[in-house]
């Protein structure tokens, strides 16, 4: 399988969905946390693969803007496991050569969970392999308009013209500043959206959603794999012609 996927086209930047842990929960009769930790397997084994594929961005949506409209116990759960994920695996993600950088609002986030993402992305600031942008708190749409105050404020302070606007420069006051727009965006669980994520940058990527019966806990390299080919057997134009 991995011989299969063409060297030449590999997506430089892979970003996530991570969605329908509840649900594998559910079907087993189990909490929707165990869902979610059944995830970070998942997550651990996709995260191994883009290494060995030699992705440069994998970005990962884990915690939307409108996930705090969960019950307090089941945003708990998910930020304790991320704080676990992160204690657990940083010095062999840092092994690994991976950079781990956050999108999304760093406040508002529980104290631990702050912290330690912030230790994370210190210790691997100098790395060089896959970059891993993890969105938490994050959203499209707060990103946006916190770009448009941060370019409004520039402009009152005569740093910026409104004549040097264009989209090379917006997409620099994004979180994503200096990360190419994603190629390839996988949403894993059967729902046909974007729930906020990255909607600017998404303009030419290539969408891939899987159906129902894939959940999260259910992505294997092999199903990474899969998508990836089918990545490479699309034809993006760009809004030109094929030639
Ligand atoms: C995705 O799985 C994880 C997060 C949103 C944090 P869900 O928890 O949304 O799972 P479903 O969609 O309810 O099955
Ligand atoms: C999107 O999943 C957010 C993450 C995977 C972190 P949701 O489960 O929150 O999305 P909706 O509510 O079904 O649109
Ligand atoms: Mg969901």
């Amino acid at each position: 399988m991995f011989k299969a996927v063409s060297a030449k086209q590999i997506p430089r930047h892979i970003a996530i969905i991570m969605d329908g842990n509840g649900r594998w929960a559910l079907a087993r009769k189990m909490p929707r946390t165990a869902g979610h930790r059944q995830g970070v397997e998942a997550l651990r084994e996709i995260i191994e693969a883009s290494v060995k594929l030699r992705i440069a961005h994998l970005t990962l949506f884990a915690f939307s803007t409108e996930n705090w409209k969960r019950p307090e116990s089941e945003v708990k759960a998910l930020m304790s496991l991320m704080v676990e994920f992160l204690q657990k695996e940083l010095s062999e993600l840092h092994k690994n050569n991976i950079k781990i950088n956050m999108l999304g609002r760093i406040q508002g986030l529980p104290q631990d969970a702050a912290l330690e993402i912030q230790k994370s992305m210190e210790v691997t600031k100098n790395n060089k392999g896959l970059q891993v942008n993890i969105a938490i708190n994050y959203g499209s749409r707060a990103e946006i308009v916190q770009a448009v105050k941060k370019i409004t404020h520039d402009i009152c302070k005569n740093r910026l013209s409104p004549d040097d606007i264009n989209e090379d420069l917006f997409s620099r006051y994004l979180e994503t500043a200096g990360i190419p727009d994603p190629d390839l965006l996988i949403r894993t669980g059967g729902e046909y959206r974007l729930s906020n994520f990255l909607l600017y940058q998404s303009a030419y990527t290539e969408l891939l959603f899987t159906d129902r019966q894939v959940l999260w806990p259910d992505f294997t390299s092999r199903r990474f794999l899969e998508a990836i080919l089918e990545y490479q057997n699309r034809i993006r134009r760009f809004g030109g012609i094929d030639v």
